[in-house]
């Protein structure tokens, strides 16, 4: 193996909170509850798609796609508020160490995030250095489970896929891995990452493999 592959939400920093809470929010707002249980369906896929699960748990039907538009671009408002002042102390555990060691054992480091905003908090994290590639939302077409963002990142990188391991927190993240040709690391619960071929419980865990 040459090159690890990170997700950005939930793996390097976390995000994945804040990205709830803005739906939440705007769920509120559209007059319902959106309830953390329903939450994992919205990890790792895009900003649109994430919408229309939220739509669909609210059973609101017949929404135009400018009104569509407007209700991403309000919640997207709302995230960007939330992580406008995120520092170094949001990196989850272990992973500031975890790059280093893996960049001394020789390792290519790559980003490969469906957020928009996944360059922006890189930098925000002090962390953007320590990355050889970073593909986030904005350089690809397609949204996990497309193997798109990682096998763009490998590209970058110069590593064939066969010879990456991505880490990833969502189901739709590991189904783009594998459908990528490479390995990869989930982390989180066993029976959400199943596929993944490691499942550690949490980023500290990283450090034992
Ligand atoms: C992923 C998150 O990394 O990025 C999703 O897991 C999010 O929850 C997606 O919807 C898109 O992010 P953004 O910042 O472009 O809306
Ligand atoms: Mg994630």
């Amino acid at each position: 193996m040459k090159a690890i592959i990170f997700d950005l939400d939930g793996v390097v920093v976390d995000t994945a909170k804040y990205h709830y809470l803005a739906w939440r929010k705007l769920a509120q707002e559209l007059g319902f509850t959106f309830e953390k249980m329903h939450n994992e369906r919205l990890k790792g896929v895009s900003r649109m798609r994430s919408l229309e699960i939220v739509l669909e748990v609210g059973g609101i039907t017949g929404v135009s796609e400018e009104k569509k538009q407007e209700l991403a671009e309000r919640k997207n408002g709302y995230y960007l508020e939330m992580i406008s002042g995120i520092n170094q102390s949001e990196i989850l555990p272990g992973i500031t160490e975890f790059i280093s060691r893996k960049k001394k054992a020789g390792y290519k480091i790559g980003l490969g995030s469906a957020s928009k905003s996944g360059g922006m908090i890189l930098e925000k994290l002090g962390l953007a250095g320590q990355f050889d590639v970073i593909v986030d939302g904005n350089l690809v077409e397609r949204a996990k489970p497309d193997p798109q963002v990682f096998t763009k990142a490998a590209e970058l990188l110069g590593v064939p896929c066969s010879q990456c391991i991505v880490i990833e927190d969502a189901a739709a993240g590991i189904d783009a891995a594998i459908a990528g040709g490479m390995k990869c690391i989930g982390v989180g619960a066993r029976d959400i990452l199943k596929k993944a071929d490691i499942v550690v419980p949490d980023t500290e865990a990283l450090l034992s493999i």
